[in-house]
This record gives structure tokens, C-alpha cells and sequence, in this order.
């Protein structure tokens, strides 16, 4: 297979707060952004890797990032969802469009080279009402986090995502297209380090964990 990878980047990162869009933030010194193409290089030095971006962080962007030739940068669109289908997109149109594609947060710079990652659910899952109340303990046997990256046939996940966005359904998860259509996903063991930057408070947590595997 040749493979090919899609970061979407595209979000405003309203959770975050700190007025500058997270994958554009710096964490231990280099930024969200970089540190996700460093860990794509450090494992393939060439594959074709998408940034999908908002219309308004064409600048940021640039000066976030250190480009090599196989890095491109396509526009996203209001909801994730939308943005990794720009990014499927414009993987496909390459001459050399790969057969698999690696769909990966921006706000995971964490990820070590696995796919498909996903945690074993360890705290207590409680379900509420819409006045946030406890209805019930769920149990979490069988229950996982799902993580990005994510791992697909390039061609297959283009073809769910392109009917998706003719739906009126949602997806935050990629992999759940696959789950709908009745194919078969896989999930392998992920990292508990490879946390998603949502909150502010994530990104001490973020620049905690590089502390603590510098020597
Ligand atoms: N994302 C995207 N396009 C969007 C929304 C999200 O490419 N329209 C990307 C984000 O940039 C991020 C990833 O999807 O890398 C996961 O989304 P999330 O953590 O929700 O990031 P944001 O949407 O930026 O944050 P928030 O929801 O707090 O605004
Ligand atoms: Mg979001």
C-alpha cells in the first residue's frame, strides 16, 4: 500500500480559549501543528500529508509549519466532518494519489506511530438526563476512547465521507462511517499520552508530559 495523510486543522479551537488557534500554539517550544508533521516524517520521509486549514490562518499556518514538498494545504469547511472530506478530496486528486489514507487530528501531538488507537475506558461512565442528572452507571466492559490516527482505504472513506455530507447525520469519529455501512474496523491498543488538546488546561497537561520524557 502507499499511503497518504490527512490533518485537519481547520477548527477555531473555542474550547481552548487563548485567542490563537490551538494547532498554531506552541508547546514545548515548537508548535501543536509541527510536532504532528514531525511525527508523520520521523516515520515516512515523503508520503503526501494534507493540511486542511481555515481560510483565515493562511499566514499562521506558514509560519507554523516547516514545509518540505510533499506537504500541501487545502481550506476546511465549518464542521470537521466537511473539513476531513476537503482533505480526502484533495488526497485523491494527486497524480500519485495513495491507496490508504492516516486521518489525524492537529490537536493530537502526542501520537506515536499506531493506528487506529483506542483506550480502554477506566473511569466510572455515568448516563444523565438533560438536566444532568444521573440516570444510570454504565457498565464499560467492552467500552473504548476512540483516538485519531485513524487508518482507511483512501478510496472507501472518500466514497462514506462524500455521502455523509449529502446526510443530514454528523460525525466527529471517521471511523463510524465504516461502522454504518456495515464494514469491518478494527481497533488496535492506544496511548494514554495521546491526548487531545481540547481545553486549556489540556495543553499544561501536554507540556507536563514532554517534561517528563525529556532527558
Ligand atoms: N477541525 C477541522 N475543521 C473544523 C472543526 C475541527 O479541521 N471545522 C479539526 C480541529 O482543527 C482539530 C480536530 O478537528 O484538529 C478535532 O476538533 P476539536 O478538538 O473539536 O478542535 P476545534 O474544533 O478547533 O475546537 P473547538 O471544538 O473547541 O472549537
Ligand atoms: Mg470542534
Amino acid at each position: 500500500p502507499t499511503i497518504g495523510i490527512v490533518i485537519p486543522a481547520a477548527g477555531r479551537g473555542t474550547r481552548a480559549g487563548q485567542g490563537c488557534q490551538k494547532a498554531f500554539r506552541r508547546i514545548g517550544g515548537d508548535t501543536v501543528l509541527n510536532r504532528v508533521l514531525k511525527l508523520f516524517r520521523s516515520w515516512n520521509t515523503n508520503c503526501p500529508i494534507v493540511i486542511v486549514h481555515h481560510a483565515d490562518d493562511i499566514s499562521l499556518l506558514e509560519a507554523s509549519i516547516d514545509r518540505d514538498s510533499n506537504i500541501h494545504t487545502t481550506t476546511g469547511g465549518v464542521e470537521r466532518q466537511a473539513s476531513v472530506l476537503q482533505g480526502l478530496r484533495f488526497l485523491s486528486s494527486l497524480p500519485k494519489s495513495p491507496s490508504h489514507v492516516f486521518i489525524h487530528d492537529a490537536a493530537r501531538p502526542f501520537a506515536s506511530h499506531s493506528v487506529i488507537p483506542a483506550i480502554a475506558v477506566s473511569d466510572t461512565l455515568k448516563k444523565t438526563d438533560s438536566n444532568g442528572l444521573i440516570q444510570a452507571t454504565v457498565p464499560r466492559d467492552g467500552l473504548f476512547r476512540a483516538q485519531t490516527p485513524q487508518a482507511f482505504k483512501l478510496q472507501t472513506i472518500l466514497r462514506l465521507h462524500e455521502i455523509a455530507a449529502t446526510s443530514t447525520s454528523s460525525y466527529t469519529d471517521d471511523a463510524s462511517l465504516l461502522e454504518e455501512a456495515g464494514l469491518p474496523v478494527r481497533i488496535i491498543q492506544g496511548e494514554s499520552r495521546n491526548i487531545k488538546l481540547t481545553y486549556s488546561s489540556d495543553f499544561e497537561e501536554g507540556e507536563r508530559l514532554l517534561r517528563a520524557n525529556s532527558p
